[in-house]
């Protein structure tokens, strides 16, 4: 049976982190939809035109291990923008939305646009300040030089772009549970969610 629980936020906000927690607590499979835009933007970055590439984009081109870099964010946040290039991208997350046995997807639209229908919806918040000093740790273990006033700057221009483009812009959906974790632990957040999914399975 599909049961699909959708979790979008703004960039840093902890979403990756909940949704492989809430995944594994299920027994759901788990779609990071950032991915898509990362592989489409890191492409773009090759020099390929945005719509052609997320056209052509194939369910291997997600295990690159170049998307995870600040540029690459930034190309995403770009080339997700373009209608089309969303447009491309819907039937890959719906068809992983309603595959048996539950599934848990994280982005910006999931709620609103991709599964408007999802069984649960979550929005998962944070400040600015908290997100970008979380990513700043993440980056700078894994020997990143970013500043923390860099990924702070990144994290406010991408969430601008973001939540401002006419097509799917991030925002929550009406009937979204909200959870602001800015002062909670990764271990409460993940137990906030699973209550705010158990009141609802
Ligand atoms: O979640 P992330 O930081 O990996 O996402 C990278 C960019 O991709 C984000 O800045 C905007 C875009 N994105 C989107 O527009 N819609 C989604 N469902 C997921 C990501």
């Amino acid at each position: 049976m599909a049961f699909t629980i959708a979790i979008d936020g703004p960039a840093a906000a902890g979403k990756g982190t909940l949704s492989k927690a809430v995944a594994a607590h299920f027994g759901y499979a788990h779609l990071d939809t950032g991915l898509l835009y990362r592989a489409v933007g890191a492409r773009t970055l090759q020099g390929a035109e945005p719509i052609a590439a997320a056209q052509a984009l194939q369910a291997e081109d997600l295990e690159a291990d170049n998307l995870r870099t600040p540029d690459v964010a930034q190309a995403a946040s770009k080339v997700a923008v373009i209608p089309e290039v969303r447009a491309a991208l819907v039937a890959f997350q719906q068809a992983f939305a309603r595959r048996d046995g539950g599934a848990v997807l994280d982005g910006r639209d999931i709620g609103t646009v991709i599964c408007p229908d999802a069984e649960v919806k979550l929005f998962v918040t944070a400040s600015a300040e908290v997100r970008a000093t979380r990513r700043h740790k993440e980056l700078a273990e894994k020997g990143g030089t970013q500043s923390y006033e860099a990924v702070l700057q990144d994290v406010i221009e991408r969430d601008k772009r973001d939540s401002e483009r006419a097509t799917a812009p991030l925002k929550p959906a009406e009937d979204a549970v909200q959870i602001d974790t800015s002062d909670l632990s990764i271990e409460a957040a993940i137990a906030a969610a699973i209550a705010a999914i158990e009141a609802r399975r």
